[in-house]
């Protein structure tokens, strides 16, 4: 049977020059590298300049992204950004790239499901392509989160950073097989019950003013890997794969205990989970792509490979998608 599925044909990242690293951090509140690290394995994050906006970074991923592809703006008409720092209320960032870019056709809109935002945003375009009404798309997470962070609350500020990561899909005629290249299969979930545990306490329509990131910390850490896990056996479970049949987890980076015990839940081994919390912090719809650029561009990604996104962030959102490279 002939089937459409979305190929990956180019992946890009953009992390901005200026990095903060946890002794800076430890001079603006009382906090220390060791304690960090600890707890999240954080060492550093990198900071937009105060002229960069979110659409430069995402501009600046999409285009490696593109280039990668070998395909040229006029043949994309979709452009799907992924982001809960936009440039403004409205219009929607995805405009500015797309504009930017020099994409006069189709169709570009953002999407906010914060942390979970870039596997919505595939998901999303995969289902677009699959209609038949668009053949190829650019979906970008990108974020500046630097923006809405509460700098001298310790508890969040030494979480987040700034950055962007794109991929151009592409549908193409497939038989439907397990063994062909692009999205197998996405699954997305939310549950606004637990909208406080982590939220902006701000925006047009209650302060007017983009307000600060503000968390209950232990009770999402609570609720991350079980929500992920789930999500990720549904996937395998659709798809008639096991945990061993994935060659690259790439995680939403938020703590390195989360993303080990997801894996450790879901029975990934160590050596197969892309790490870059480390370096980039967590930058919430940016941190999938960048992970994925960091595994692309160290060759270790063969055609024929399956990789598993995973991601949950406020809301709760959450959501994984499996790939066939
Ligand atoms: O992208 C998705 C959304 N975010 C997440 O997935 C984050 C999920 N949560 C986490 O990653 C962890 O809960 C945190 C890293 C945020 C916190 O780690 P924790 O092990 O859950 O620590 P905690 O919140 O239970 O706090 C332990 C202690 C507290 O002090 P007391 O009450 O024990 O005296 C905090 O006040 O650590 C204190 N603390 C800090 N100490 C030094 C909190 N933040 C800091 C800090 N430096 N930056």
């Amino acid at each position: 049977m002939s089937k459409i599925r979305s190929i990956i044909r180019g992946v890009g990242g953009y992390l901005p020059k200026r990095v903060l690293t946890n002794e800076e951090l430890s001079q603006m509140v009382d906090t220390s590298d060791e304690w960090i690290k600890e707890r999240t394995g954080i060492s550093q994050r990198h900071i937009a300049a105060d002229d960069e906006m979110t659409s430069d970074l995402a501009l600046a991923a999409a285009k490696q992204a593109l280039d990668r592809s070998g395909l040229k703006p006029i043949d994309i008409d979709l452009v799907i950004m992924a982001t809960t720092t936009p440039d403004h209320t409205f219009p929607a960032s995805a405009v500015t790239v797309q504009a930017k870019l020099g994409i006069h056709q189709g169709a570009a809109f953002d999407m906010q499901a914060v942390c979970s935002g870039f596997v919505y945003g595939l998901a999303t375009a995969d289902s677009l392509l699959k209609s038949g009404g668009y053949r190829r798309a650019i979906v970008i997470g990108a974020e500046t989160l630097s923006r809405i962070v509460d700098w001298t609350d310790r508890s969040t500020c030494v979480l987040f950073g700034d950055g962007a990561g794109a991929v151009v899909l592409e549908a193409e005629e497939s038989n439907g097989e397990l063994s062909d290249r692009g999205i197998i299969t996405s699954h997305l979930r939310s549950d606004g019950r637990y909208r406080c545990k982590l939220f902006v306490d701000g925006g047009p329509g209650t302060s007017q003013q983009v307000g600060h990131i503000r968390m209950e910390g232990r009770e999402v850490f609570k609720h991350a890997v079980t929500k992920i896990a789930s999500t990720i056996h549904m996937s395998l479970e659709q798809a008639g794969l096991k945990s061993e049949d994935i060659d690259w987890f790439v995680p939403h980076q938020a703590n390195k205990r989360i993303l080990d015990g997801t894996a450790k839940r879901i029975g990934i081994s160590p050596e197969k989970i892309v790490v870059t919390v480390d370096k980039h912090a967590n930058t919430s719809a940016a941190s999938i792509p960048l992970a994925l650029n960091e595994l692309y561009q160290s060759g270790r990604l063969q055609a024929g490979q399956l990789v598993l996104f995973e991601a949950m962030g406020g809301g709760f959102t959450w959501g994984s998608t499996l790939v066939r490279w």
